[in-house]
């Protein structure tokens, strides 16, 4: 299990390159990752048999392109997502199913495509099986059950219970045998995910739901997926899941159905926040200081548009300032917000309150602000609200910055639109 992190609110570098010549040479606001803090997440979950990235969690081919290298396969949840795996080397219909699609619902292209690459599927709905078993007959897929309960650091991210869309609710478990029955459809694998950024309590209550669902299904299983939802921790309050005792409960379970089954069962794990969010960070650029009564703002170049999280659910990123001179800094209550046209465009607006006061050194106006813990769902969830472009992207790896996406361009925003003729 990783060390409890320390969170400094002035920081100068990131993984050794200084962080004002990466906005010299990138420009602000610009997404940068630390490749070793993706290794090493990697390396802490070394006991599973297979690491499933959720790579909606920041999808960029380098970093795609990293967790192959490190012998960890991916998930997709569209065709572009595929297309991402294929770009950064994942190879589709490969025999340790190097890329499976994993949705509650197939687009029409998305379907074409599956059959086409012959990519394994983890269906999430009883349709699926209709649509899968019509033009692929016989095909291996797992299922996507949805236990009856779920948890997530917010009710948007539990993906459990009957609120939830996800999954094929467990007590259609039967009806969905019979169904891939008549479609010829070989039940290989079973798969539960029952939220984001939940907790060991709620995590390890997954274990007996799905033996339950296993020991129904039978034989034909050889793999399960514990899904993702690993917490990290976003402040000193929050901590990691003790990954020793996750995986024991995990192989404990995997070693009853062994015994029942009598054949070996693969333990699939699936993270996406785990394995990013702390090596992320959203470089910013201080380009005004207002005073508003009684509360400072700090606003940045960098708002929702970038990183939505905070809007969406009320998220707590940790920030810190990057002096440019050595004088003393003392600290102030200040509220940060983005460029937006928008009064949400606020970054501090912890639970409970949309206009949050957080506790920052002074800075100056040309100064950095550095959104932390911000490779998981930040810039994959970035748009181009109020016609801002998408940002750059920096790799950092050996204590060298990789642009690994170019910042979008005018031409960019206006890529594919048409005027009227005459
Ligand atoms: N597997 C499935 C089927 C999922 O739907 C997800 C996340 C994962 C794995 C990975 O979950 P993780 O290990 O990252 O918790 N935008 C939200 C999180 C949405 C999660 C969507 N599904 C956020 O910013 O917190």
């Amino acid at each position: 299990m990783p060390a409890t992190p320390t969170f400094s609110t002035i920081r100068h570098e990131i993984a050794g390159v200084s962080v004002a010549d990466i906005a010299r040479d990138y420009g602000t606001p610009t997404y940068v990752y630390d490749a070793a803090i993706i290794e090493e997440r990697i390396d802490d979950l070394a006991k599973f048999d297979v690491i499933r990235y959720a790579q909606k969690a920041c999808s960029n081919i380098a970093i795609l392109d990293l967790m192959r290298k490190k012998g960890v396969v991916v998930d997709a949840v569209s065709t572009g997502e595929i297309h991402r795996a294929m770009a950064a080397g994942y190879k589709p219909g490969s025999k340790n199913h190097e890329i499976v699609y994993t949705a509650d619902i197939f687009d029409r292209d998305a379907l074409a495509t599956v059959v086409k690459l012959d990519i394994p599927v983890n269906c999430g709905s009883p349709d699926m099986l209709d649509q899968l078993g019509a033009v692929k007959p016989g095909a291996h897929v797992t299922l996507r059950i949805n236990p009856g309960f779920g948890h997530g650091h917010s009710q948007k991210t539990n993906t459990g219970g009957e609120q939830s869309k996800h999954g094929i609710w467990h007590e259609q478990l039967t009806d969905c045998l019979q169904k891939a029955d008549r479609h010829g459809l070989m039940i290989s694998g079973i798969h539960m995910h029952i939220g984001s950024g939940t907790d060991l309590e709620h995590l390890s209550q997954v274990c007996s739901a799905m033996e339950r669902v296993v020991l129904e299904v039978g034989r034909s299983i050889t793999t399960i997926s514990a899904g993702g939802g690993l917490p990290i921790p976003y402040n000193d309050k929050q901590t990691y899941v003790d990954l020793d005792q996750y995986f024991e409960l995990w192989d404990a379970s995997r070693k009853r159905l062994e015994a029942a089954l009598g054949h070996k069962i693969s333990l699939e794990i699936e993270p996406g926040r785990y394995l990013v969010a702390e090596s992320g960070y959203l470089v910013s650029e201080i380009r005004a200081i207002k005073q508003m009564g009684n509360n400072t703002f700090y606003l940045l170049d960098a708002g929702f548009n970038n990183l939505a999280r905070p809007i969406l659910y009320g998220s707590y990123h940790p920030m810190s300032i990057v002096p440019l001179d050595a004088g003393e800094r003392a600290d102030r209550d200040v509220v940060v917000g983005g460029p937006l046209c928008e009064s949400g465009d606020i970054f501090t607006q912890e639970e409970g309150g949309y206009v949050c006061k957080r506790s920052l050194p002074s800075a100056r106006i040309g100064e950095y602000l550095v959104l932390e813990r911000a490779g998981a769902y930040g810039f994959v969830m970035a748009s181009n609200y109020n016609s801002k472009p998408l940002a750059a992207e920096v790799l950092i790896k050996n204590g060298t910055a990789h642009l690994v996406r170019e910042r979008q361009t005018p031409a960019d925003l206006i890529r594919g639109e048409r005027l009227l003729d005459g």
